[in-house]
């Protein structure tokens, strides 16, 4: 089995003073608030049993948002990162949680969509050892680099570098074997203090078992750590479910398309939201 981490504390500096005194997973991302997103993502992969990390001034505000998750027919537990002390730290806080499992981590800010998703994560899921994904994109000194070669072989991995060997830039998006406990168990706190998910990677990519599924055109990936891209991720969004009618990341509509609710389930929660669109898109989807 796989189970599902969503990564949703952090500080938000770039956002400030939006983020002051709100978590920045929380914030709207047009119509929804922003975890909407990344859970939206796990749903899709077919994963039921869901930690939401988060700081321990916000999380009771993801608990307050989502609860047990029974209302979308899966299980949701919440547990505290004292400090943001890097991405790695989810393992070792969720190692309880983990068990004896696969996992996939999302982080709180990521938001991807393409018709081919679901195929993408169901094909990770399988695979043996540790699944990253890899994007193109413009200005990759930002992000994790990956550098692969003609048979889609990795060749490196690299943290923020300076002169990125590629412009595939590594998503908040990662499936792992159960051996990535004991892995982020050996990862040293990097330059800035972090314990960096590259260095965890490295370890996969060192004994051969890191694999590497390629995000092509027909996959958008966004992510909203500044005021800039959260207002351009916004306006993707809307301009999508506007033209198309299909709403991006409507948990409720995935769980019930799973069958992991009822006709009666949605139609419930379609009631309570009616005053707004999204509940009349909910409503909708039962008259299809
Ligand atoms: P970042 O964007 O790297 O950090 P941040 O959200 O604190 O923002 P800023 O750089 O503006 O200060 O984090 C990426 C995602 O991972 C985001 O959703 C927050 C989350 N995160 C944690 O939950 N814990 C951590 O220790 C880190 C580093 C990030």
């Amino acid at each position: 089995m796989t189970k599902g981490i969503i990564l949703a504390g952090g500080k938000g500096t770039r956002l400030y003073p939006m983020t002051k005194t709100v978590s920045k997973q929380l914030l709207p991302l047009y119509d929804k608030p922003m975890i909407y997103y990344p859970l939206s993502v796990l749903l899709l992969a077919d994963i039921r049993d869901i930690l939401i990390i988060s700081t321990p001034e916000d999380i009771i505000h993801y608990e307050d948002l989502l609860g047990d998750g029974s209302n979308l027919g899966i299980n949701i537990t919440y547990k505290v990162q004292e400090k943001p002390r890097g991405l790695a730290e989810a393992f070792l806080i969720g190692e309880d949680f983990i068990g004896n499992d696969n996992v996939c981590l999302i982080l709180g800010d990521n938001i991807f969509h393409g018709t081919n998703l679901s195929d993408i994560l169901s094909k990770a899921k399988q695979n043996k050892g540790a699944t990253i994904f890899a994007c193109n994109v413009k200005n990759p000194t930002a992000f994790g680099v990956v550098e692969i070669d003609s048979n889609r072989k990795i060749i490196s991995i690299e943290e923020k570098p300076l002169k990125p060997k590629s412009n595939l830039a590594v998503p908040g998006l990662y499936f792992y074997d159960n051996s990535v406990i004991e892995k982020a168990k050996h990862v040293k706190p990097s330059a800035r203090g972090e314990l960096e998910i590259t260095s965890v990677n490295k370890e996969y990519l060192d004994t051969g078992s890191l694999n590497v599924e390629l995000m092509g055109r027909g996959m958008a990936w966004l992510d909203t750590g500044t005021p800039e891209n959260m207002l351009k991720a916004a306006e993707f969004v809307e301009a999508i479910q506007s033209r198309q009618g299909y709403y991006i990341a409507c948990i409720e509509e995935i769980a019930w398309r799973k069958g992991m609710i009822s006709d009666q389930d949605l139609r419930k929660i379609g009631e309570e939201l009616k005053m707004t669109d999204y509940g009349k898109y909910i409503l909708s989807l039962l008259e299809e």
